[in-house]
C-alpha cells in the first residue's frame, strides 16, 4: 500500500511530482489560510502516514493521539519549530524534521536588505515620490538616512543565519558583535572558534571588520543595528529562553541611533515595548519580518502612523526566494528537503535510524 501524505499547505507543485513519482498518495489542503485544527486531526485520524505542516500549524498532543499508530513523521517546512511540540512528539515517539541549512542565505540577505531600507529611508523615499511630494532636489535635510558601512553591528544568535548574516555585513567593513543566549562556557569558546574560521574563510580578517562576543547589555550599547537570529524558546523550554528578549529593560540598553532588525520569530521582541521605543525614540528605527501575533492583527500597536517611517514590517518572507522556496533539489530548497527529510523516515533510509537521518530535528 503506498504511504499517505496530508499537506496542510501547497509546497510547489514540484515537490509533491517527487512523492507521487515514488508511490506517494498526497492530498493538500487547497486553501492559502491554514486548516483549522478539526480539519488537521480528521486527516491524522484517517490514517495517514506523513503531515507536512508549516510554521502556522499547531502540532501538540492531540496530533500526536489522533495519529496514535498510524503517523510516522512531521515534515516542517521551515527551520523553526515553535509550533511542534518537541515534549509531545517525544512522547508519542514521532520523529519531526525542518528546513535548515536551505534557507540560510536567502534569509540572512532579506535581514541584510531591510536593514540598508530601515536605514537608509527607501520607504520614505518612494512614498515622497508616490504621493507627488518630491519637489526640486535639495539636500532633503530632515529625512536623511543613516549610513551603513563601518558601523557596528551586533548579531543575536550565532547559528547558521546568524553567521551568514555577519559574512554579508563583513562586505561593508562592520564592526560585529556578537551574543548568542544559548552559548555557555565550552559552548561560548566553540562558537568564538566558529566565527574566526569564518573570519578566515572569508578574508575578513584583512578588513577592518573586528568581530567579538559579548553580554546583551554591553553589545546592546555599543551596536548601530541590532540584528536577531535565535530560535524562539519559552520559559521551561530551555535554560535560556528566548521569549520577550527584547522588552523594555534591553530596547532602553540600546542607542538612540540603533535599529532593531527582526527576521527570526516575532515573540522574541515585546511588541508593545517596541512601539513604545520608537514613539519616545528609545531607537530610531525597526525593521521587522515577524510579529508575535501572524498576520499582523489590524489594531497592533506597530501600525500607529505616527512612527511609520520608523517602523519597518514585511509578511515574513525572508525566506522567500523562488530558489529557496521551491527548488526539489534536498541540497537547495525548502521543498526539496522537506520532502527527502519525509522520505528519509517513511522509507526508512539510513536503516531507519532516526538519530541518523539528517532532517530530523528531535533526535533524541
Ligand atoms: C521561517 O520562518 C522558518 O522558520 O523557516
Ligand atoms: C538562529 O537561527 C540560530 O540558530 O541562532
Amino acid at each position: 500500500m503506498p504511504s499517505r501524505v496530508y499537506a496542510t499547505c501547497h509546497i510547489g507543485d514540484g515537490a509533491f511530482e517527487v512523492l507521487r513519482a515514488h508511490g506517494y498518495e498526497v492530498e493538500v489542503y487547497p486553501q492559502s489560510d491554514p486548516p483549522p485544527k478539526t480539519l488537521i486531526l480528521e486527516k491524522v485520524r484517517t490514517g495517514i502516514d506523513g503531515l507536512i505542516t508549516t510554521l502556522r500549524d499547531p502540532i501538540d498532543a492531540e496530533v500526536f493521539e489522533a495519529g496514535k499508530g498510524t503517523l510516522k513523521v512531521v515534515a516542517q517546512l521551515a527551520v523553526g519549530f515553535d509550533n511542534i511540540s518537541r515534549a509531545d512528539a517525544n512522547r508519542y515517539g514521532i520523529p519531526f524534521t525542518n528546513t535548515a541549512d536551505v534557507l540560510t542565505e536567502a534569509t540572512a540577505e532579506f535581514a541584510f536588505f531591510i536593514m540598508g531600507a530601515a536605514a537608509r529611508k527607501l520607504w520614505p523615499s518612494e512614498r515622497l515620490v508616490r504621493e507627488n511630494r518630491w519637489g526640486a532636489w535639495h539636500p532633503y535635510l530632515p529625512m536623511l538616512g543613516d549610513e551603513v558601512t563601518g558601523k557596528t553591528v551586533a548579531i543575536i544568535g550565532t547559528g547558521r543565519i546568524g553567521l551568514a548574516m555577519i559574512k554579508k555585513c563583513a562586505g561593508l567593513d562592520m564592526n560585529i558583535l556578537c551574543f548568542d543566549p544559548a552559548f555557555q562556557n565550552t559552548q561560548y569558546i566553540e562558537g568564538i572558534q566558529e566565527v574566526m574560521d569564518l573570519r578566515h574563510r572569508h578574508g575578513i580578517q584583512k578588513r577592518a571588520t573586528t568581530i567579538r562576543y559579548g553580554v546583551l547589555a554591553e553589545v546592546l550599547a555599543a551596536a548601530d543595528f541590532v540584528s536577531v537570529h535565535v530560535p524562539l524558546l519559552r520559559e521551561g523550554e530551555s535554560p535560556t529562553p528566548t521569549y520577550h528578549l527584547f522588552n523594555e529593560t534591553t530596547l532602553r540598553q540600546m542607542k538612540p541611533t540603533a535599529y532593531l532588525i527582526n527576521t527570526s520569530r516575532g515573540p522574541v521582541v515585546d511588541e508593545t515595548a517596541l512601539a513604545l521605543a520608537l514613539r519616545e525614540r528609545w531607537i530610531a528605527g525597526a525593521a521587522l519580518d515577524v510579529f508575535e501575533q501572524e498576520p499582523l492583527p489590524t489594531d497592533s500597536p506597530l501600525r500607529d502612523p505616527a512612527i511609520e517611517d520608523r517602523c519597518r514590517i514585511f509578511h515574513h518572507f525572508a525566506s522567500g526566494t523562488k530558489e529557496t522556496r521551491l527548488d526539489v533539489d534536498p541540497d537547495i530548497g525548502m521543498a526539496g528537503r522537506c520532502v527527502q527529510a519525509l522520505r528519509d523516515v517513511l522509507e526508512a533510509n539510513y536503516g531507519g535510524d532516526f538519530t541518523k537521518m539528517p532532517y530530523v530535528v528531535n533526535k533524541e
